[in-house]
């Protein structure tokens, strides 16, 4: 079946969603095709940070009315090291600065029903996605639906915003695309658990067992990390094994972890990866799909919010026949990805224990750490990259 769209997207995660809803509301069609189905996009455990420029878009949007209820506001976060929890308090250190705790599963949650409610074109457990036509002014965007109906869609631009195992990379023509990556080597065990958090704020904490990160998803809900191995064989890790884990590497006297059913398990790898430019002709990409952080920064949703709210006006530009923001998106979008790139690389290195190492990087992480909570100024710098730069002005 052939159709016809302004905008195709590839991709039903939180780039695409927000993207839809953002053209949408500036008049524009589009097609959104998504490889599964609604409830395991709704169910897919990943962030839970949101900075406040990221509230402030979703809010703009019309697409706050739960986040507003039920997001936690959080003014600081915990560092947790020789046996220490300091407090950085990022209001007092960034004139007023916070960050909201919701979670990427209510994100998505929220912007899927807005999109469904305003008769939004979201085609959901499609099959053989493919784009094509990358070299004209009408590329194509070919799936199969549910129902095993073939479709192509002519579109005047398409967005990748796939995810970093999609297509839409690897469809740019070879040596279009700068790529750097570095792989960590270690990994997260996170897991979700029905039971009240054990802190008012997140607990960052460095141990000579390696990383251990207390987060929350609701004041019933708690979200820990453990760092282990990147080969760690999950079905080593029984729920006492963790818990226990968790307990030594959060240890303080008079403080107390508490356990509860585990509900979610799972273990994530640790990359960083930019590709450079974020543009081929009339394909963007946008999201996880050009760039992956490690999550230590609580960067990654941020930064596919941040691509969408600055694609949507270079879009809309296009589409009206100026070109110049569409020339600049991808310059734009990498000045605050590769901002968040290295805050996110410095945070994890300084937070991890990287197997094999000697005393020395244990000595310099614990002086960054005591220089961090000793200096106001470097407190400053942490406190700012993590509750994130203003988008571009009139990118909304
Ligand atoms: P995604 O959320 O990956 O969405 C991409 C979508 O495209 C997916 O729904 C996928 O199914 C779909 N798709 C893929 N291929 C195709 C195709 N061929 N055709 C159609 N659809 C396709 N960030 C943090 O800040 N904190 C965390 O704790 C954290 N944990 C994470 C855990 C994991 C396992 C992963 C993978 C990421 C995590 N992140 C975390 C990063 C954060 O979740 C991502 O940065 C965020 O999801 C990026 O949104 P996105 O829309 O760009 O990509
Ligand atoms: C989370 O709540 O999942 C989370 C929070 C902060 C991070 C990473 C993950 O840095």
């Amino acid at each position: 079946m052939r159709t016809r769209t302004q905008v195709g997207i590839v991709g039903g995660g939180p780039a695409g969603l927000l993207l839809s809803h953002l053209l949408a509301l500036r008049g524009i069609d589009s097609v959104l095709i998504e490889i599964r189905s609604r409830e395991y996009c709704e169910a897919r455990q990943r962030a839970g940070v949101l900075e406040d420029g990221s509230v402030a878009l979703l809010r703009d949007g019309g697409l706050a009315d739960r986040l507003d209820r039920q997001g936690l506001v959080h003014g600081g976060i915990y560092l947790q090291f020789e046996g220490q929890r300091q407090h950085i308090d990022f209001r007092d250190l960034t004139g007023g600065r916070t960050v909201t705790v919701y979670a990427q599963t209510e994100v998505v949650k929220d912007l899927i029903a807005r999109r469904l409610a305003d008769g939004g074109a979201i085609e959901f457990s499609v099959t053989d996605t493919e784009v094509a036509d990358l070299d004209t002014e009408l590329p194509v965007l070919r799936y199969t639906d549910a129902a095993g109906t073939r479709h192509e869609v002519s579109c005047d631009a398409i967005a990748g915003c796939d995810g970093f195992h999609g297509i839409c990379r690897p469809a740019f023509p070879s040596g279009a695309l700068t790529m750097w990556e570095r792989d960590y080597p270690y990994a997260w065990l996170g897991i979700l658990a029905d039971v009240p958090p054990s802190t008012d704020e997140l607990i960052y904490a460095h141990h000579p067992a390696g990383f251990a990160l207390h987060s929350l998803r609701s004041t019933t809900v708690s979200r820990l990390y453990l760092q282990v191995s990147p080969d760690e064989d999950i079905a080593e890790w029984p729920d006492d094994r963790i818990w226990a884990e968790l307990a030594r590497r959060f240890e303080l006297p008079g403080w107390a972890l508490q356990q509860g059913p585990i509900l979610d398990k799972s273990i994530t790898p640790m990359r960083s990866f930019v590709s450079a430019p974020m543009r081929y002709g009339r394909l963007f990409l946008a999201g996880d799909a050009a760039h992956i952080v490690p999550p230590t920064g609580a960067k990654g949703l941020n930064l596919a919010l941040a691509d969408v709210a600055v694609l949507a006006p270079a879009l809309d530009a296009l589409l009206h026949g100026d070109e110049q923001a569409a020339a600049n998106y991808s310059a734009t979008c990498l000045q605050r990805v590769w901002r968040s790139t290295h805050f996110s690389w410095w945070m994890t290195t300084m937070l991890h224990r990287t197997p094999g190492a000697d005393e020395m990087e244990m000595q310099l992480q614990l002086s960054q750490l005591r220089y961090v909570i000793g200096s106001r100024a470097a407190a400053t710098s942490l406190a700012e990259n993590y509750t994130g730069f203003p988008l571009p002005k009139g990118d909304g």
